[in-house]
C-alpha cells in the first residue's frame, strides 16, 4: 500500500535520472557541410577530422559530414554557419568577400604564387593569422588552412592564348578578383554556385570554367568540356571555419582535443592534395573525353602579361600593402 502510495513520485524520480543521465551523454554534434565530393582533398580532410575528432574525444563529439551541396551550396552554407545550423566548413577562400572580407581575395590574383611553398609561408605567416582575425566580427572562428591545389582552365574550344578567351562565358566563384581575372583576358565571367556548374557547362549557360583537376573531375565536368590547358593560373585552397559562439562555448578539454584533430586533418589534407590533382589530371586524360594541353613557358609568359593588370586593379579593394606583402614572400624565396 505504501509503496503504491509513493509509486508515481518514484517513477517520476527514476525518469528524472534517467533524461539526466542521456543527457550528460549526449554527443555534441558537428555538422560540417561542404560543396565537393569526398574523393577530394577537402573530402578527405574533413572525412580524417571526423574520425581524429571522434577518436580524440571518446565519442563525447559526433561529426556529421554533409558532401556535394547535399545540405547547402556556397551562399546558403556561409548564412547557415552564421545562424548556428552549422557548425563547421570549409569554402574556397574565394568565397569570403561576400561576408565583406574581402582581403580573403588575395590569393585569387593569377599568378601570384610561384609555388605552395610561398602559399604556406603566407598562410602560416602574419598574414594568415591578420585574415582569420578579420573573420571574428562576422561571428566566424578560422581554424586551418587547406590546400586543394592549381587551377587549370578548360572549354569547349582549346585554349593556347590570352585572344582565345574573347567573348566566352567563363563561370567564376563569387570574387571580384576572378571577376576582374576573367575580364583582362577578354572574357565574361558568370559567377555561379559549384553545384549549378555541370548544368550549366551541359546546357551552353556558360562556355568554360576555371577549377582544378580534382573538382573538374569529381564533378564530372570533364565530361562537358572538350578542352583543358593546364595553365596553372591561380590557386584554390580552404579555410575550415567553425561558428564562433559555438567554439568558444564548448568545454577547454573538447576544444583542446579538437584542435589537435584539426591539426591531424590540416597535415593529412595538405599532403594528399596535389597526389589527388595527379591523379585526376591523369584520370581526366584517359578519359579521352578532354584534349589535355600544356602551355609552354613562352605561353605562359603571355597569360601572366595579360592577367597582370588585375593586381593593379585590385589594389582599392584588397589592399596594396597585402599584395605588397605576398609579393614580398615570394621574392624572398627566389621569385620575382
Ligand atoms: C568552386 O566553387 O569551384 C570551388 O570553390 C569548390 C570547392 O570547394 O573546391
Amino acid at each position: 500500500m505504501k509503496l503504491f502510495k509513493y509509486l508515481p513520485a518514484v517513477l517520476a524520480l527514476s525518469c528524472a535520472a534517467f533524461t539526466t543521465g542521456a543527457l550528460a551523454q549526449a554527443p555534441i554534434v558537428i555538422k560540417f557541410s561542404h560543396v565537393v565530393a569526398n574523393d577530394t582533398p577537402k573530402g578527405r580532410g574533413t572525412l580524417r577530422f571526423k574520425e581524429l575528432a571522434e577518436k580524440a574525444t571518446g565519442g563525447r563529439v559526433k561529426v556529421e559530414v554533409y558532401p556535394n551541396s547535399t545540405l547547402y551550396k556556397d551562399k546558403e552554407e556561409l548564412e547557415a554557419l552564421q545562424l548556428g545550423a552549422v557548425q563547421m566548413l570549409a569554402p574556397s577562400l574565394s568565397k569570403f568577400g561576400p561576408l565583406g572580407v574581402k582581403e580573403f581575395e588575395v590569393y585569387d590574383i593569377p599568378y601570384i604564387f610561384p609555388n605552395k611553398a610561398v602559399l604556406h609561408a603566407v598562410n602560416d605567416g602574419p598574414i594568415g593569422k591578420e585574415l582569420f582575425r578579420k573573420l571574428e566580427p562576422t561571428g566566424i572562428t578560422g581554424l586551418a588552412f587547406w590546400d586543394n591545389g592549381f587551377k587549370e582552365m578548360t572549354a569547349n574550344k582549346p585554349l593556347k592564348t590570352p585572344a582565345d578567351f574573347k567573348g566566352l562565358k567563363m563561370r567564376i566563384q563569387s570574387s571580384k578578383v576572378l571577376d576582374a581575372e576573367m575580364r583582362s583576358l577578354g572574357a565574361n565571367p558568370q559567377m555561379l554556385a559549384f553545384s549549378e556548374v555541370y548544368q550549366a557547362m551541359q546546357t551552353g549557360v556558360v562556355d568554360g570554367s576555371e577549377n582544378t583537376p580534382s573538382n573538374i573531375f569529381t564533378q564530372k565536368h570533364h565530361e562537358v568540356q572538350k578542352y583543358l590547358t593546364v595553365s596553372d593560373h591561380g590557386y584554390i585552397g580552404y579555410a575550415v571555419v567553425t561558428n564562433k559562439k559555438f567554439w568558444d562555448g564548448l568545454p577547454a578539454d573538447i576544444r583542446t582535443a579538437l584542435e589537435g584533430a584539426m591539426k591531424g586533418a590540416t597535415t593529412y589534407a595538405n599532403a594528399v592534395a596535389q597526389q589527388d590533382n595527379d591523379k585526376a589530371l591523369e584520370d581526366i586524360r584517359k578519359s579521352g573525353k578532354t584534349i589535355v594541353t600544356q602551355l609552354t613557358d613562352a605561353e605562359k609568359a603571355e597569360w601572366r602579361k595579360a592577367m597582370l593588370p588585375v593586381q593593379k586593379q585590385m589594389e582599392s579593394r584588397i589592399g596594396k600593402q597585402l599584395i605588397a606583402d605576398v609579393n614580398k614572400e615570394a621574392a624572398s624565396q627566389g621569385f620575382k
